[in-house]
């Protein structure tokens, strides 16, 4: 994998009109001053409780980007793009512009594939709908495909994926889909959050074996089954890198030993890792040395090995 340097687009010239209608009905539903909630935390900025400009977030989510060799990735999704967002946590520490920053961001990538990978929202089902209606402004050549986090199952799991689903967002429940390109195919598997009956098994089940798999999982966790299986790449959220990273004490955050999959690329035997920061934050409104991120994700096959004087 390697990662190469990235100019952020410039922002269109108006919003829809269907985003003005959206947040000026989610606002007043869920109060006034639902612009005034912080979003803590600026790339190796200081601590910081709010957004230079309060009306948009961009400046505080790092579009990251990187290059994964995936082994039998088929030559016609050479290039293929994913886009990934996780950990949205909409609710008292993200407001809704804050999220449609970040799905702006993503249209603006023209991914091939969204990857939403859970927490999409943290205690209360008051903000499931809007940020579903937001979520289903999304825009990719193969459609948005999610999958659930720890705090999307206290919530209400199934009132999330009906709402995902509303906005034709597939939630990948312990099920996998099929991309088809040119004659050759993509797997994308998903499963339920490892401790609210992930089954692994069940979502990979008539893969053949070394077929290229992406799979979504909320928890990075989930890596050492995913090994077993030949998942070719996970997708994962959940350790919002730590979100606050002190120098020298390092991250308030994901301490534990089991936390090795804490942010960025990493491998465990056949299988890649890409886990994301995320966009939101948990237990405090701030993130310290660790902003929030998009990933975008640029796949491609293994490079042929010519030989001087040989011709395939
Ligand atoms: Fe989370």
């Amino acid at each position: 994998m390697e990662r190469h340097s990235y100019a952020v687009p410039q922002r269109g010239p108006r919003r829809g009109e269907r985003l003005n209608r959206l947040v000026e009905r989610w606002s007043s539903r869920l109060g006034a001053g639902v612009e005034e909630y912080s979003f803590g935390g600026f790339a190796a900025g200081p601590i910081s409780l709010r957004a230079r400009n309060p009306r948009s977030f961009e400046d505080a989510i790092e579009v990251t980007e990187h290059r994964i060799t995936l082994h039998g990735l088929p030559e016609s999704f050479r290039g293929f793009r994913v886009v990934q967002l996780s950990d949205i946590h909409h609710g008292l520490y993200l407001p809704l512009q804050a999220l449609i920053d970040a799905v702006e961001m993503t249209n603006r990538l023209k991914p091939d594939l969204i990857a939403l990978t859970g927490d999409f929202v943290t205690y209360s089902r008051a903000y499931i709908e809007p940020a579903a209606a937001i979520l289903g402004l999304l825009r990719a050549r193969f459609g948005a495909f999610a999958v659930l986090g720890n705090h999307d199952f206290r919530v209400g799991a199934d009132e999330i994926t009906r709402a995902l689903r509303r906005e034709r967002i597939q939630v990948l429940r312990n099920r996998h889909v099929t991309l088809r390109l040119d004659g050759h195919v993509l797997h994308v598997a998903g499963v339920d959050d490892l401790g609210y009956g992930a089954d692994l098994h069940r979502a990979v089940h008539r893969i053949p074996q070394g077929a290229p798999t992406i799979l979504l999982a909320h928890n990075p966790a989930i890596i050492r089954h995913a090994a077993r299986h030949g998942v070719s790449l996970v997708l994962s959220g959940h350790t919002h890198g730590g979100q606050v990273n002190l120098p020298v004490v390092g991250s308030i955050f994901g301490r534990a030993e089991e936390m090795r999959f804490k942010s960025g690329w990493d491998r465990l035997g056949p299988t890649q890792i890409y886990v994301s920061r995320g966009i939101g934050t948990v237990v405090l409104p701030l993130r310290v040395r660790c902003p929030a991120e998009i990933p975008h994700l640029e796949l491609q096959p293994p490079a042929r090995v010519s030989y001087p004087g040989y011709a395939d």
